[in-house]
């Protein structure tokens, strides 16, 4: 990318041609703004989570730019400053300091800073650099929530009993949910001791694990309703969920909740008692809570039964035209009928990495995969379904890497003649040789 500068939502951000390398095709993604459009799959996924949230308890931010700084997206949330996260091969920066957010969590420390309402939910389009196939694609969707307690509010300041009591009000549902770690972890996951009584830690963690759980048991009933409307013989299992612990620099203790679905171990969201250093550099020393995040896209793609990601950013109203209705009755929502399904143009291609730094010319220094899939991507749009290594070796005298991928070219509109394919798959060979410095074998 070239420009000097770019413009989204309205702002205009300086470019640094170190760092700059978001392209074309995302940067224009920054104005779809697909959880708000209404009865799209994205949106209604959204509504269908939010709706398990009630306001005014919660309130609801929906329309956060994208476009956010290094202290927000990262050191704000504990981020430490060689974490892989933050690197050009994963995140698409403008400048040095300002990037598209890598996801919702970005908003927390000014969500907190603004203290509207105990609860809150972030829905938002989110930006990383990775893999390409049905389920990633360099634009998706994710749903922040937090709620906190407030101990100067709480009667006397017993933020335990408080949290216990509105556990009790907490919608119930009857499904057994495995739990088998223990919920601290000394090295990964400790009590903040110097913030939090071990029973407000474990007061906080039952009221995020129960409100977690009822939403994602309501979004698998609709699931499951949706796919019985369209086979009433689709294998009734009983909804099974795991909590597993897991890591996040702004969360402790933290988990992973995960859903055994139509055959297989889901990971839906993260979560965690939310770091208090995050409340105390936000100007709420006093607060203390929880927080998640939870991909839409993928929840979208099992409720609807969308067999590729892709499909959310079709303006094809064959597509579109399936979902009217549902925002203003989620109960109405039905599975996808694919329309059709074109035959898919696989084609490989292998080159040779240049000479000495086992790397291609790419934005900065070693050759990164991702490099490859947005190359790809750039060239090709949406019609690449998926790319990926098939092989690999070390040439033993010359120490020459080589790498062979196989790209699958098919569109979701209609299909691909020889030609288009040869065409498209030959300004990929070009973009390779050219960009990254490779030699074509
Ligand atoms: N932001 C985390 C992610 O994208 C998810 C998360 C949100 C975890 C809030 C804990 C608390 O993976």
């Amino acid at each position: 990318p070239k420009a000097a500068s770019v413009t989204v939502r309205g702002q205009t951000i300086p470019t640094d041609p170190a760092w700059f390398n978001a392209p074309a095709n995302v940067l224009d993604a920054t104005s779809r703004r697909l959880h708000l459009q209404e009865d799209h799959p994205i949106s209604i996924t959204r509504q269908i989570i939010q709706s398990n949230f009630p306001a005014p308890t919660y309130k609801f931010y929906n329309d956060y730019s994208p476009i956010v700084t290094t202290a927000q997206n990262f050191d704000s949330l504990g981020f430490p400053p060689n974490h892989p996260g933050r690197a050009l091969s994963d995140t698409y920066y403008i400048n040095e300091k300002t990037l598209l957010r890598t996801h919702t969590s970005a908003h927390q420390a000014d969500t907190f800073r603004a203290n509207e309402s105990d609860g809150y939910l972030i829905a938002a389009d989110v930006y990383r650099r990775d893999a390409i196939d049905r389920s990633h694609y360099p634009v998706f969707h994710q749903m922040e929530g937090s709620m906190s307690w407030d101990r100067n509010q709480v009667p006397g300041g017993d933020v335990a009993a408080a949290v216990w009591r509105d556990i009790e009000n907490l919608p119930k549902h009857d499904i057994q949910v495995d739990d088998p770690n223990p919920a601290m972890h000394p090295e990964r996951n400790p009590l903040q001791e110097a913030h939090h009584s071990a029973a407000e830690a474990e007061a906080i963690g039952v009221h995020l694990k129960r409100s977690l759980e009822s939403m994602v048991v309501d979004v698998f009933t609709r699931a499951k309703a949706a796919a019985l409307k369209e086979d009433p013989d689709f294998v009734d299992e009983p909804l099974q969920m795991r909590w597993v612990e897991a890591y996040f620099p702004f969360t402790s203790p933290s988990w992973e909740l995960e859903v055994y679905y139509a055959g297989d171990w889901l990971e839906v969201l993260g979560c965690g008692v939310v770091q208090q250093d995050l409340f105390i550099n936000a100007g709420v020393p006093s607060r203390l809570g929880w927080a998640f995040g939870i991909g839409i896209d993928r929840i979208a793609m099992l409720l609807f039964k969308i067999p590729d990601i892709r499909l959310f950013w079709s303006k094809d109203n064959r597509f579109l035209s399936q979902f009217q209705g549902v925002s203003n009755n989620l109960d109405s929502l039905k599975r996808f009928q694919v329309f059709s399904k074109y035959p898919p143009c696989p084609k490989d291609v292998s080159f040779w990495l240049s000479q000495g730094s086992a790397a291609g010319g790419n934005t900065k220094g070693a050759f990164h995969e991702n490099d490859v899939m947005e190359l790809v991507r750039n060239v090709a749009g949406d019609v690449v379904e998926d790319v990926r290594l098939i092989d690999e070796f070390t040439h033993p005298k010359t120490g020459r890497k080589s790498m062979a991928y196989r790209i699958v070219y098919r569109s979701l509109e209609h299909t691909l003649t020889h030609k288009e394919a040869n065409e498209l798959h030959d300004r990929v060979c070009a973009a390779l040789v050219n960009d990254l410095g490779v030699e074509i074998r």
